[in-house]
């Protein structure tokens, strides 16, 4: 896992949007594992300025995001579909054909997670996966007690995910409880992972999934398990993290881990 400490929440989605961008400028027809939250906004404004002020190209990208609210329809203002065409799609040149979220107010879940399941196998699974991660360690929606080996499948959101999302509500009742999200376990096969996390709120869950145990308590610490994952966070949510001298040292002496390493 290589860890990336940036100042604060400009650099860190100016940094992750690098690596998308050099992902899809190396492989074109990338399939991107896309997620919604405060977090990745900085980030999704800077692929739409690399797409409209230095041509980064999106028409062959195939995105699949990792999870909606159950019970919303697509144009619900809430919903995740909602937010990824408001705020990233409809400002960049992808192709709607190529645009994956699960459907919200889907008839038979069960059966629409065993396609979406699918459909990403079809593609040649998921080339970089963006991840943001909850106060309380969830990856997409994968809250405290997860399986690690978890498929695409409805879950019962946790007290604190209700709690935190309740801001983007009128109020918190609002909140629906029940999504659908990728599984870990789907997770985990994308090839690479990318996951981004910004201010003290998440401090102690970057700590405990960084340096703590693989514990289905935490579902993010299931990263370590995987071979190719970045984490770029700021000051704030890198502030409880142990070793953060040897983060910084090898991000200063880049160029002897890629002699060595050839990352
Ligand atoms: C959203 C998702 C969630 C969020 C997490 C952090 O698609 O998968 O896991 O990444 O809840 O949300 P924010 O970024 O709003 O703090």
């Amino acid at each position: 896992m290589e860890v990336i400490i940036t100042k604060n929440y400009d650099e860190m989605s100016k940094k992750a949007a690098q690596i998308i961008a050099n992902q899809i400028q190396k492989k074109p027809d990338t399939v991107l594992g896309l997620a919604t939250g405060s977090t990745p906004l900085g980030t999704y404004q800077e692929l739409i300025r690399l797409n409209r002020e230095e041509g980064l190209d999106f028409s062959k990208v195939t995105t699949f995001n990792l999870d909606e609210y159950l019970g919303l329809s697509p144009l619900h203002k809430e919903s995740y579909n909602y937010f990824m065409w408001e705020n990233l799609f409809k400002h960049i040149n992808i192709n709607p054909e190529n645009v994956y979220i699960p459907k919200g107010d889907v008839q038979d879940a069960e059966e629409f997670c065993r396609c979406y399941e699918e459909k990403i196998k079809e593609v040649g699974g998921i080339d970089l996966q963006l991840l943001g991660i909850g106060s309380d360690g969830h990856i997409a929606f994968n809250e405290p007690g997860s399986s690690l080996m978890s498929r695409t499948r409805v879950k019962t959101l946790d007290e604190q995910t209700i709690k935190d999302n309740a801001r983007f509500f009128t109020k918190e009742e609002e909140v629906p409880r029940f999504a659908i999200t990728m599984g870990v376990g789907t997770i985990l096969e994308a090839k690479k992972i990318l996951l981004i996390a910004n201010g003290e709120k998440k401090a102690d869950a970057c700590a405990q999934f960084i340096e703590g145990p693989v514990t289905s308590q935490i579902t993010a610490s299931a990263l370590q398990l995987h071979q190719h994952v970045t984490v770029v966070l700021d000051e704030g949510a890198a502030s409880k993290l142990k070793r953060i001298k040897y983060y910084n040292w090898i991000r200063n002496n880049k160029h002897l881990v890629q002699k060595y390493l050839g990352r």
